[in-house]
């Protein structure tokens, strides 16, 4: 386990805020993450960027919020470097995470004649790279892909691992691929115009990595979490590599999520009941890492009733979650949540089979192991105990 810096509001012991690479290790498929300041701009694209265009044509796919943001200053360094870049600019917002949309994408690579070469660059947080990445994967069978995630979320999760989805109206992520990035370019500055929400959503899935398979690394959360509340570089920048380092080791290990003893499958902690909050309540409606943050807190109370932790792991962090001002309970809307439409909606969960819904619990903060022992009648009873508490 790497020694983690313990404490400070400006993080002084963390390493600094420049840019840091990461290697994603997976043989022929291996890519670089870089991660830092500046990684967007006409230098750092020169050296990290341009080499990875094997054609004088660019993709970008991006959507109306990044397209003023960054995606305009991008395509001009682009055309300045001598490539010919296709923008496609897609409505904003998780509903927009569907078949329809990524019809728009499929249309416009054909109706531009878009050859196999051409590389896609996906500009935008998890909904972009998770849509843009599916159309890669599956466009003429597979084009090469560039994640460059400007949300917190897609820097420490989405952009990394090489999943890639669609929603379905009956389940979150259900029409998907795998499909691996050829280089993923972090740049922190973009979180300075991430609105309070989003960034907050994004430390959740922060916080999923300490409680999964770091404890120091929570602990560290637990003392820093102002200065990442205050968007501090240094401590920023610590997070998110921690949080990539962590992803990358685990994605390294077990690519297809197919270990029999947890495996990838550890990084969903939270995410059966969080789906099944998304979905029932309309994507979009809660924030993803939202939805999240109140699923983590339900299966650490799910692993308190098993016997795992203790009331002071629980309040650890019910604690945690509260400092980051992320939902901690299921919303209340009588006409879309209850137990039986959540128990519903986890049945549909891609970690199932033979009908068996998979968990992932704790044993401890910082150990995560999946549960398939728990019968649904369980489950229920346990989420009407949390309803009506
Ligand atoms: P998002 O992509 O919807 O982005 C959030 C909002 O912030 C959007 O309105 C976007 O336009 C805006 N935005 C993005 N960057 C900005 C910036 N720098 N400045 C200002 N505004 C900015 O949401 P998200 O939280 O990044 O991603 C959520 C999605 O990621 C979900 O669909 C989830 O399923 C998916 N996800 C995928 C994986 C994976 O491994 N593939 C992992 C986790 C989550
Ligand atoms: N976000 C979960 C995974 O990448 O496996």
């Amino acid at each position: 386990m790497t020694s983690l810096p313990q404490k400070s509001s400006s993080a002084p012991n963390s390493p600094s805020s420049a840019t840091r690479t990461l290697t994603m290790a997976l043989a022929e498929r291996s890519y670089q993450i870089h991660i830092g300041t500046g990684v967007l701009s006409t230098g750092a694209l020169d050296r990290l960027l341009s080499p990875h265009l094997r054609h004088s044509r660019v993709v970008l796919v991006t959507n109306e919020t990044l397209w003023p943001l960054y995606g305009k200053a991008l395509v001009e360094h682009l055309t300045a470097a001598h490539f010919t870049v296709l923008p496609i600019i897609l409505p904003d917002g998780e509903s927009f995470k569907d078949g329809a949309t990524l019809n728009i994408i499929y249309d416009t690579l054909l109706e531009h004649a878009v050859d196999r070469k051409t590389t896609m660059l996906a500009l935008g947080g998890g909904v972009i790279g998770d849509i843009a990445g599916y159309a890669a994967a599956t466009y003429q069978r597979g084009i090469p892909f560039v994640q460059i995630p400007t949300t917190l979320l897609a820097q420490v999760d989405s952009s990394v691992g090489g999943k890639t989805a669609i929603n379905h109206p009956r389940g979150k992520n259900m029409i998907g691929a795998f499909y691996q990035p050829q280089l993923v370019l972090a740049d922190t500055d973009t979180l300075k115009t991430l609105p309070k929400r989003e960034y907050r959503s994004g430390l959740a899935e922060i916080i999923k990595y300490g409680l999964i398979l770091d404890e120091p690394f929570f602990t560290w959360l637990e003392t820093n979490i102002d200065a990442l509340l205050n968007r501090d570089a240094c401590a920023l920048a610590y997070a998110i590599y921690r949080s990539c380092e962590i992803k990358a080791r685990v994605v390294a290990a077990d690519e297809r999520e197919t270990a029999k003893e947890g495996g990838r499958a550890l990084l969903n902690l939270g995410h059966t009941f969080g789906h099944a909050i998304e979905t029932a309540l309309g994507y979009g409606e809660w924030l993803h890492g939202e939805a999240v943050a109140c699923g983590m807190l339900l299966a650490v109370q799910l692993s308190q009733e098993r016997g795992h932790l203790t009331p002071a792991d629980v309040s650890r962090t019910r604690q945690l979650l509260e400092r980051t001002e992320l939902p901690i309970s299921i919303p209340f809307h009588p006409k879309k949540i209850n137990a039986e439409i959540m128990l519903k909606h986890m049945s549909r969960d891609k970690k199932n089979e033979a009908g068996v819904i998979k968990l992932i619990l704790l044993r401890s903060i910082g150990e995560a192991y999946v549960d398939s022992t728990i019968h649904a009648e369980t489950i229920e009873t346990f989420l009407k105990s949390q309803m009506s508490a």
